[in-house]
């Protein structure tokens, strides 16, 4: 059987790529909801609606476990997803636990970027509550991002400005980990960079991810040996245009091509 993964769109991809490090001979379905991205600028109930709708959909493919690869419809969904089917469910939520740990003993604070709806979340607040106890984390949504990646524009030229809009008020010497707390945000890893001291970390929590689906698959005594087939969907269509497949296909080169740090 298939493992699952689910995205409001491509953001996904960049924990599919670390997933396919770890697990290279599993065959994949992957399914971003094109038709309603952006999540993390609409409501909560209508997003949670689409979030249903498009797992029971893969649900109904056949997976052994899935990977809900978007932090915004973790944040949401992913506790009653878990109640609902009984193939493992696994999400992903922003590094910020090794980011606190690693800045507290230098100093530094911690900057998670995500989507509004992500940061505006119970999820986030209870997660920071329980490990910053000292206030050095801050957030920051970056809508932006998400569009930009979901229109393939990836060129510095463009994505930079943005950036230095939007984190201009802030004083940018004072971060030590920058916490990508949106699955779209590690393609602008190198735009990020460049606005940042050179000694600041940038993690995910995709790594995270892809090795607890590896420990679970494991444990479970579920490991394939296939050859690292990729089924695509789009809000319920399968993918089968040359063009599309191959802007998959570039997307992950293009990821192979980052450092991602492992929390
Ligand atoms: C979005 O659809 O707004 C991005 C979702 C996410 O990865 O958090």
């Amino acid at each position: 059987m298939r493992i699952g993964f689910f995205d409001s769109g491509i953001g996904g991809i960049t924990v599919l790529h670390q997933a396919l490090k770890y697990l290279p001979n599993e065959d994949y379905i992957f399914y971003a909801d094109t038709f309603h991205v952006p999540y993390g600028e609409k409501s909560k109930e209508e997003v949670r609606e689409y979030i249903f709708n498009a797992v029971d959909f893969i649900a109904n493919q056949g997976v052994k476990a899935l990977v809900i690869a978007c932090n915004t419809a973790t944040s949401i969904a992913v506790k009653d997803l878990r109640k609902k089917y009984d193939f493992p469910v696994l999400g992903i939520e922003p590094a910020v636990k090794p980011a606190v740990h690693y800045c507290e003993g230098k100093q530094k604070k911690v900057l998670v970027l995500a989507t509004n709806l992500t940061l505006k979340e119970e999820k986030f607040h209870n997660l920071v509550k329980s490990i910053d106890h000292h206030d050095i984390v801050e957030s920051l949504p970056l809508p932006g991002l998400v569009e930009f990646a979901e229109n393939f524009e990836f060129r510095e030229e463009i994505v930079v400005p943005y950036l230095r809009e939007k984190l201009g008020s802030l004083d940018l010497e004072q971060y030590g980990t920058i916490v990508l707390g949106c699955t779209h945000f590690p393609y602008f890893e190198n735009s990020i960079k460049k606005l940042f001291p050179e000694e600041v970390d940038i993690i995910s929590g995709s790594i995270g991810t892809a090795k607890n689906l590896s420990r679970i698959l494991k444990a479970r005594n579920q490991i394939n040996d296939g050859t690292g087939d990729i089924v695509y969907f789009k809000s319920g269509y399968k993918v089968e245009d040359k063009n599309s497949l191959s802007n998959y296909k570039r997307l992950l080169v293009m990821l192979d091509e980052l450092q991602l740090l492992s929390p």
